[in-house]
């Protein structure tokens, strides 16, 4: 008697009836065609890759919740999920490297993504950061080159240092995150010892219509470690997963990773006075000027069931806001605004917002139909507004953006500061005389590897512009002699 209950099927629904033995011409083949199921496994089989993410594409996922703990931020945002103390939000978190393919290893020297997805009742807010407050560049026109210089030369197919290097000595705005990414955070012990960053300026719109400027800071509960880089090399070879198996045991062995969230509340006209451009990425905001708040409470208790559909179908976006929280005129934000949901439609397809991981938890109503994997498509309902129908979805005005005041040509035009050095020495001094040791031998291994001169005394002269000393250091590590024209 057949066990319909467990009987292996087709995707059509089909019991199978021998899975060990294809359908051929007599004992010795040749195969038939008509063995439809052999057919379908080896076609199925053969489309199972999909494109890995363009950056970021070795990560770990896990699920949890947001907690809030400051019955004070409705004060400066409307967003419904952080308007109560107490208010529990689900969310996704999935920790990256940047550069390195799907299989690299993950304790290799790198900024590390920190891609949060905040399943709202007013829809999927996505805090797509890093674990680093600032970037290498600040415009985004500028992020395909600079990729192309993090992933392997096209003739070697080999890492590139004289391209890394060559590109940052040419971006001396990179200076301050190329002296971050070279101190104790550029290895984290763990995921879970590491801080996260939106990074960005973002726009917060309270109930009033009040508008704030705000920076985000995840401060790891675990604290903040950094590993060294000859035992991170040894690890890359041994185990290439360790920031992967790490958090996932953590999590299975009930040992719970937690951050809090803090913000910096920057008043809204501030932006136009303020000592730095508070739109330039490349540049913190101090906390001397805007100290943090609390917010709440992350905390991962669930691994993913299956890696496939939860970590790499997870489709997480800078445009993914709700209300309350809006863009900053960012030049880099801005051109993440469009490049996520459109490497996701290429990467995963336009209907990809269906895929169990990424579907809101509030019903979505729009008038968006078709396309391939459609899973729904609205049955009945009509396709257009406006329309004559009054039980059909209608825009609701009060979410419509704050306004924001602009003015000037339109043109192309650099930011008007150029002073890459003050951050980046700043932090350098700020380092303890072990951290900066590491740093200089961490950059004077990297720069090392470079094989151009030319560019070597190009970086080694912003060095030196950030502090005298830290531009001495890595030249002598370099057993190069500097011009007293490249140090000015
Ligand atoms: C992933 C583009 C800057 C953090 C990605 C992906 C793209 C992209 C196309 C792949 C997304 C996917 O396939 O799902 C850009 C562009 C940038 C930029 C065009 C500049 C204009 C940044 C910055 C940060 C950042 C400044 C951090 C503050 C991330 C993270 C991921 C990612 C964490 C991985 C998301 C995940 O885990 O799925 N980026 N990026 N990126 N980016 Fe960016």
């Amino acid at each position: 008697m057949a066990d319909y209950k467990n009987r292996l099927t087709t995707s059509s629904g089909a019991p199978v009836g021998d899975n060990q033995n294809s359908i051929t011409a007599g004992e010795r083949g040749p195969a038939l065609i008509q063995d439809v199921h052999l057919l379908e496994k080896l076609a199925h089989f053969d489309r199972e890759r999909i494109p890995e993410r363009v950056v970021h594409a070795k990560g770990a996922g896990a699920f949890g919740y947001f907690e809030v703990t400051n019955d004070e931020i409705s004060k400066y945002t409307k967003a419904d999920f952080l308007n109560e103390k107490g208010k529990r939000t689900p969310m996704f978190i999935r920790f990256s490297t940047v550069a390195g393919e799907l299989g690299s290893a993950d304790t290799l020297r790198d900024p590390r993504g920190f891609a949060v997805k905040f399943y709202t009742q007013e829809g999927n807010y996505d805090l797509v950061g890093n674990n680093t407050p600032i970037f290498f560049i600040r415009d985004a026109i500028k992020f395909p080159d600079f990729i192309h210089t993090q992933k392997r030369n096209p003739q070697t197919n080999l890492k590139d240092k004289n391209a890394v290097w060559d590109f940052w000595s040419h971006s001396p705005e990179s200076l301050h995150q190329v002296t971050y990414l070279h101190g104790d955070r550029g290895i984290p012990a763990t995921y879970r010892h590491m801080n996260g960053y939106g990074s960005h300026t973002y726009k917060w719109v309270n109930e009033e219509g009040e508008a704030f400027w705000v920076k985000y800071h995840f401060v790891s509960d675990q604290g903040v470690k950094g590993m060294d880089e000859k035992v991170a090399d040894e690890i890359a070879g041994t185990n290439p997963d360790y920031h992967t198996e790490d958090l996932f045991n953590s999590i299975e062995n009930g040992d719970y990773p937690s951050w809090t969230l803090y913000v910096q509340i920057i008043p809204f006209e501030d932006y136009k006075t303020y000592k730095w451009d508070i739109f330039d990425v490349t540049k913190t905001v101090s906390q001397k000027d805007y100290p943090r708040i609390e917010v709440g409470k992350m905390v991962l208790n669930r691994n993913p069931e299956n890696y496939f559909a939860e970590v790499e179908q997870a489709a997480l976006s800078p445009a993914h806001l709700v209300p309350g929280i809006e863009a900053s005129p960012d030049k880099m934000l801005q051109g993440r605004l469009f490049s996520y949901s459109d490497t996701q439609r290429y990467r995963l397809g336009v209907n990809h917002e269906q895929l169990p991981v990424n579907r809101p938890v509030v019903d979505i109503k729009n008038n968006q139909r078709d396309g391939y994997m459609q899973q729904g498509n609205y049955g009945t309902n009509i396709n257009y507004e406006p329309n004559s129908y009054s039980e059909e979805p209608k825009e609701d005005t009060s979410n419509r953006i704050n306004p924001f005041e602009v003015e000037g040509e339109a043109a192309q035009v650099p930011y008007n500061s150029n002073d890459h050095y003050t951050q980046a020495g700043d932090l350098y001094r700020l380092m303890s005389a072990d951290e900066k040791d590491r740093l200089i031998e961490a950059v004077v291994g990297h720069l090392g590897q470079c094989t151009m001169e030319e560019v070597k005394l190009r970086q080694i002269g912003h060095f030196y512009k950030a502090d005298a000393e830290y531009g001495e250091r890595v030249a002598e590590g370099l057993g190069l002699h500097v011009p007293e024209e490249v140090k000015a």
